[in-house]
């Protein structure tokens, strides 16, 4: 007998649910989000509740009873992956990394999982396995011996898979193509994302194997699908980066097993994804001091100092409305710190075009960056380079004051590390002696900053 359904609208934003379709959810306040959805119901009208085996083959104990584990992370033999992991894979764990399509999530846990001495299941849903081979030949730097692969949407048939091969790790590409009987919406819906996940959290706890999603993101930025997907998964990876430049960073957003702040940084080679273990390195490839326009900022993303390359170009507006533009730099910021550079240090660029471009395509949302932007419209807009081997950390107080930064003394050691041998930073920073080959050139205003920089 065909199970009966009802008529369900679900909040895409927010998950919550409906008898009949609102244009504005009340529950989140955005609008046009409620989709219809077909839920599974009994008899009389109430969705069924779990197979009762499940249930009751666990069983409440004493907390003091319950014997504690060292937990045995698994590395995943990419040093950047652990890293973001925060040391590696734990057993039982659902992993769920998102990031827009073609950005490079098929070919990171492909790559990983062909590395790996382990056996792991590979379930795509979105390519035959003639095209996975294409790809892993492509990358083909390890032996696939262990890695395991099928081509199926289906997620009641996993538990299958899983007992036919007795994989280490699970993958599955991707969670928007999974579908399950359980309920009779369309794949990618709501509901099947969420019942999907529901069986692979099961999966993973029960079997204590780790599985890891791969998960699409929306035009806004947001992993498809509701926050409740965020809610269910143990740790939540974003894969970031312009798809027209090389550099990808690979952010923590949520890990129950460790620190968010952590960030791996990746290029995408004609053969894979390469692990950048010095980010500042390339970052500052092509970096030509005596340019106008180019200052270098002592960056921070998550736990990891990096220097980086901040170019303005400053010209007089072509037509009659100035044209602001910023790459990889909150544009909002950016006039913020215009207005800044023109009522507090007496610049006149209302009047001009400015554009705004961060080295590498690598989006950084650290206000240790205010002053080197401030730096590089200035110089371009002089024409005056700046001197090499300075760079400078700082943020910029709407009177024009410098306010310290956190973790200046990283950003410190990581410039004296590159050869820089000064650094331009707020006078209240406080921090330990730095290192003999930098100079540490206090300021407390944006106009002392510039008075040392274009003297
Ligand atoms: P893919 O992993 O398919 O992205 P996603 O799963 O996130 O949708 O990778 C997409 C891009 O990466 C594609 O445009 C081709 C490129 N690529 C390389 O540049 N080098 C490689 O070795 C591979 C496998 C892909
Ligand atoms: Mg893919």
């Amino acid at each position: 007998m065909p199970a009966k359904t009802k008529t369900v609208y679900v909040c895409a934003g927010c998950g919550a649910e409906s008898a009949k379709w609102i244009g504005r959810c009340p529950q989140c306040g955005e609008w046009n989000t409620y989709q219809e959805e077909h839920i599974v119901v009994d008899k009389k009208g109430v969705p069924p509740l779990a197979p009762a085996g499940l249930i009751t083959e666990v069983k409440p104990v004493p907390l003091s009873a319950v014997e504690g584990r060292d937990v045995v992370r698994l590395s995943t033999a990419n040093v950047e992956l652990d890293r973001v992991l925060g040391g590696g894979i734990v057993p039982g764990a659902l992993i769920l990394i998102g990031g827009e399509p073609g950005i490079g999530k098929s070919t990171l846990v492909l790559q990983m999982a062909m590395q790996l001495p382990k056996r792991v299941l590979y379930v795509s849903g979105e390519e035959s396995i003639q095209q996975i081979k294409l790809r892993a030949d492509r990358i083909s730097r390890a032996s696939s011996e262990n890695c395991m692969v099928v081509s199926d949407t289906r997620i009641d048939v996993l538990q299958q898979h899983i007992d036919n091969t007795r994989p280490e790790i699970v993958v599955v590409d991707s969670i928007q193509t999974m579908q399950t009987e359980r309920t009779d919406s369309l794949p990618g819906s709501i509901s099947q994302i969420k019942e999907c996940t529901a069986v692979l959290m099961r999966l993973a706890k029960t079997l204590n194997i780790p599985i890891i999603l791969i998960g699409h993101i929306n035009k806004d930025g947001q992993l498809a699908g509701p926050k409740v997907l965020e809610h269910m998964v143990d740790v939540v990876l974003q894969f970031e980066g312009d798809r027209n430049h090389l550099y990808r960073i690979l952010r923590s957003i949520k890990n129950r097993f460790g620190s968010t702040n952590e960030i791996g940084i990746f290029e995408m080679m004609g053969d894979g994804l390469r692990e950048v273990a010095n980010p500042s390195e390339m970052l500052l490839g092509n970096y030509a001091a005596d340019l106008s326009g180019v200052a270098i900022a002592a960056a921070m993303e998550g736990a990891r100092p990096f220097l980086i390359e901040t170019q303005a170009l400053v010209s007089t507006a072509a037509y009659g409305t100035p044209q602001r533009s910023a790459m990889g730099f909150d544009v909002r910021r950016m006039n913020m710190l215009l207005a800044v550079l023109e009522k507090r240090a007496g610049f006149k660029i209302a009047a001009k075009d400015v554009f705004l471009n961060l080295a590498g395509g690598i989006k950084v949302t650290d206000t240790a960056l205010d002053l080197p932007v401030a730096a590089a419209v200035l110089s371009s807009s002089t024409d005056m380079p700046i001197q090499r081997g300075v760079c400078m950390a700082g943020e910029i107080g709407l009177s024009g004051e410098l306010r310290p930064v956190a973790r200046t003394d990283q950003r410190v050691r990581e410039a004296a590390k590159l050869g820089f041998s000064r650094i331009i930073i707020p006078e209240a920073t406080r921090l330990p002696p730095p290192p003999d080959s930098i100079e540490l050139c206090r300021v407390s205003r944006l106009a002392d900053a510039f008075r040392l920089l274009f003297q």
